[in-house]
């Protein structure tokens, strides 16, 4: 479904403005989106050593939230694990399996691919660790986050580990964020990152390199809303759920005005 343009704002919607009726605009991870998240997310390894090392404290099955094609997926099963990947998008699911039937046998025979919403799931069985990585928390709004932690809990087997990253954001001269990123497949992308200090949703638009955009035909132009959760109110909203972080770990920042952190809950 394409989204409309006079939404995006910021250096993103004037980029998009100049394309005119050109610019095909969808989200992030629908069906036109999953392949360029899928090549961004290819050469991507924000977090994994991190996470990697917090999982193989805890021995046992481990469940993924908002698994998507599956970056965090293969290290976590390449850890010898049963993993249980839960996914919402169709196209990300379909990507996932995708990977699974490539890998070497043993691997995807390892792993469950199920198709559902992080903020209200119910599977069978518990797990020794349930991950959700990628700053996905951001994805939900309050009730949803309830939700979320509601069923992880209902997950988690005693002496678990609920382990999620997030992102702060640092106040800027500048509300616009312009880099430029290579996927897997050597296509060059622009991303943009519309954000005002104070604001609860900073907005990522992910369109071609200008160099690399045709003078006519139709311009791919991705878009997400991800919110703004800081560490401490993350830490203070999951206490008042049930679930105490017990660790912060560092993650290397991924520009200069973002700084991550892995944190590590337990069931209170
Ligand atoms: C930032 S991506 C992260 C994907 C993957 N973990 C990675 O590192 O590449 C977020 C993923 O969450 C999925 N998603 C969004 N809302 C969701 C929900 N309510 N339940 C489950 N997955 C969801 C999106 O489709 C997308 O694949």
């Amino acid at each position: 479904m394409t989204t409309r343009t006079a939404t995006v704002p910021g250096l993103a919607g004037q980029v998009l403005a100049g394309y005119g009726d050109r610019v095909r605009l969808h989200d992030l991870y629908d069906e036109a989106g999953a392949s360029v998240y899928h090549d961004l997310a290819a050469v991507d390894t924000t977090e994994i050593r991190e996470l990697l090392r917090s999982v193989r404290a805890v021995p046992g099955p481990v469940l993924e939230l908002a698994a998507g094609s599956g970056r965090l997926t293969l290290p976590l099963l390449a850890l010898g694990r049963e993993v249980t990947a839960l996914e919402l998008e169709e196209s990300m699911v379909a990507l996932l399996r995708d990977r699974l039937a490539e890998a070497p046998a043993g691997i995807g025979a390892r792993c469950t691919v199920v198709q559902g919403d992080m903020s209200d799931f119910q599977l069978d069985g518990t797990f020794a660790v349930v991950v959700l990585g990628t700053t996905s928390v951001s994805l939900l709004d309050a009730e949803g986050r309830a939700g979320l932690y509601a069923a992880v809990r209902a997950h988690l087997r005693p002496g678990g580990r609920f382990l999620l990253s997030t992102v702060d954001v640092a106040g800027a001269d500048e509300d616009d964020l312009d880099l430029e990123a290579v996927g897997a497949s050597g296509r060059r992308y622009r991303m943009i990152e519309h954000w005002r200090a104070g604001q609860e949703v900073r907005r990522v638009t992910i369109l071609p390199a200008e160099r690399d955009t045709p003078q006519d035909g139709p311009v791919l132009a991705l878009t997400t809303s991800i919110r703004v959760l800081p560490p401490d109110d993350l830490v203070r909203e999951l206490a008042s759920a049930g679930l105490r972080v017990v660790a912060r770990h560092s993650l290397p920042a991924a520009s200069h005005r973002h700084t991550g952190v892995l944190l590590e809950a337990e069931a209170a």
